[in-house]
């Protein structure tokens, strides 16, 4: 790559490793905390990224499916709660979104040849001294879907810098160089050698205080993988609220007896050969009010090829269901609302309300293997307002034929991913006090 993107060369300065006793906390934030927008606004932002999410997918046809070398990748980040960390020596600050959906931790870097504005100052490598590029050859490269390094003849490419291509499923695309340096997270605690992407020309729906995107994915890559962690949690607090929650990294065994009051629901998390990045979930049904909607179990499960089932996304903001179940829920909310509806084909779906009344809003459940989570109204209604009327609409979107939870649905709930044991635990929670 022609553009001398790093110049300062390796100089590893012994740096405190991960303790397996000290945890890392990063501080949470939603990503349109402060910005003082209305909740109606904050909710519509956020439902058009869900959607534009969906119709990605759906455009996509059969896109789940993903093999090495292709830019298509199936981690889909929609911008909705940021990790606050810093990287380099001295720590220059970024703020990542938090993506479950994929692998790769990014960051934009001077000089950008297309960058989208940040409101912190862009990561500058040369001011750090313990940065490192990372050629073609070192394994980090070599876990990238897409390298300039894959192109052409790798033997001679080994020493070169590996330049990578990192794209989403909502059309948004990083393309940078790949390098290494130390991350310091909000407790002190510093970790040298953090493979991340320089990104120099990230484009794509990155309309949020972001400076990049942090894959929690089950990939190599990933901020989990890298740090050799067998868990971590996140906590999301009130989307539609302002205040910070922690993301931990290696958790206390204690947690559990420390969350207050509520019961801890464990579920198996699942593997996809075919999209490893990924965390499935076995969803087995959907209840709505007093009815178990008639869906066959099929509806959610993975398929033999590796397509459908049902994932647990943290960059995803409204949960989507395939066309089919999508359209009972839909349905049975109709039906059970006692409300007339705004438009019965339009998404999300919304209702009429007299001025004054609070509706009554059926259950909604989701059945797991084991668990059932019985959702907050908070969860899965929200409130638009036309002309000081309010407008209850339902915070879920039909998709493709993977079901996504996605993180309005997540909100007010400690989730736990123990790795070690592919288990899921949730309990609700106070995410501010986490
Ligand atoms: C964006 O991030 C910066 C740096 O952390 C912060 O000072 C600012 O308040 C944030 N702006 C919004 C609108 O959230
Ligand atoms: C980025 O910020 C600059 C300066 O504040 C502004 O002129 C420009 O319109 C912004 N671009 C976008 C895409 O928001
Ligand atoms: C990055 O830091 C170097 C070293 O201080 C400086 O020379 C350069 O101008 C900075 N780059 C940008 C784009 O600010
Ligand atoms: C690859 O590069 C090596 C070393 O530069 C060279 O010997 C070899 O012929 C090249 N192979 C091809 C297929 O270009
Ligand atoms: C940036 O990447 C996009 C594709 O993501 C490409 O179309 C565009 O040409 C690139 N811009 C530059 C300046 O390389
Ligand atoms: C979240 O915030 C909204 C608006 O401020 C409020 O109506 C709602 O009750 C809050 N939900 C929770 C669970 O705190
Ligand atoms: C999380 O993992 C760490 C090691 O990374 C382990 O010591 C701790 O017991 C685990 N905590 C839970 C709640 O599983
Ligand atoms: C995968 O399997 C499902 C159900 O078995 C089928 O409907 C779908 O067409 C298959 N997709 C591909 C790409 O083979
Ligand atoms: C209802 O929603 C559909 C789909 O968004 C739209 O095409 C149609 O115009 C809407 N109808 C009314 C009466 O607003």
């Amino acid at each position: 790559m022609s553009n001398k993107m790093v110049h300062k060369l390796v100089l590893l300065v012994t740096v405190l490793a991960i303790a397996s006793s000290a945890p890392v906390r990063m501080q949470l934030m939603h990503t349109d905390a402060g910005r003082g927008l209305t909740p109606r606004e904050l909710l519509h932002r956020m439902a058009q990224r869900s959607r534009a999410r969906a119709e990605r997918l759906l455009s996509d046809g059969a896109s789940v499916p993903v093999t090495p070398g292709k830019l298509d990748d199936s981690g889909v980040p929609d911008t909705e709660y940021l990790a606050h960390f810093a990287i380099g020596t001295p720590a220059q600050p970024v703020q990542l979104t938090l993506d479950s959906g994929s692998d790769l931790i990014w960051t934009q870097c001077q000089r950008c040849i297309s960058c989208f504005n940040q409101s912190l100052p862009v990561f500058n490598a040369s001011l750090s001294s313990t940065v490192a590029e990372l050629p073609c050859g070192s394994a980090a490269c070599q876990d990238l879907p897409a390298t300039a390094c894959n192109a052409g003849n790798s033997s001679s490419t080994n020493n070169q810098l590996c330049v990578y291509s990192y794209s989403y499923g909502d059309g948004s695309v990083t393309i940078g160089g790949l390098v290494a340096d130390t991350f310091v997270f909000g407790d002190g605690s510093a970790v040298p050698d953090m493979a991340f992407g320089c990104g120099l020309n990230n484009t794509g729906i990155f309309k949020s205080n972001e400076t990049g995107i942090a894959g929690f994915g089950r990939g190599p890559l990933s901020l989990p993988s890298q740090l050799k962690v067998d868990n971590f949690s996140y906590c999301f607090t009130n989307i539609t609220g302002s205040a910070p929650s922690s993301v931990l990294l290696g958790l206390p065994a204690n947690l559990h007896s420390s969350s207050a009051g509520g019961v801890v629901q464990t579920t198996r998390l699942i593997q996809n050969p075919s999209i490893p990045t990924l965390y499935y979930l076995s969803l087995k049904g959907i209840t709505v009010g007093s009815t178990m909607l008639p869906i066959p179990e099929s509806a959610f499960a993975l398929t033999n090829n590796g397509t459908g089932g049902t994932i647990i996304d943290s960059g995803t903001g409204m949960t989507t269901f395939p066309p089919d179940v999508y359209s009972l829920v839909h349905d049975a909310f109709i039906a059970q609302m006692s409300l007339p509806v705004l438009n019965a084909t339009a998404t999300p779906l919304c209702f009429k309300l007299p001025a004054g009344t609070k509706p009554d809003v059926p259950k909604l459940i989701l059945h797991f293997d084991g668990p059932t989570l019985d959702l907050p109204r908070d969860n899965y209604m929200f409130e638009l307002e036309d002309e000081g009327v309010p407008i209850p609409c339902l915070a879920i979107l039909p998709g493709d034929a993977m079901t996504t939870i996605g993180n309005y649905q997540q909100q007010n709930m400690h989730i736990i991913y123990d790795l070690a044991n592919n288990m899921l635990s949730f309990v609700p929670a106070q995410c501010d006090e986490v």
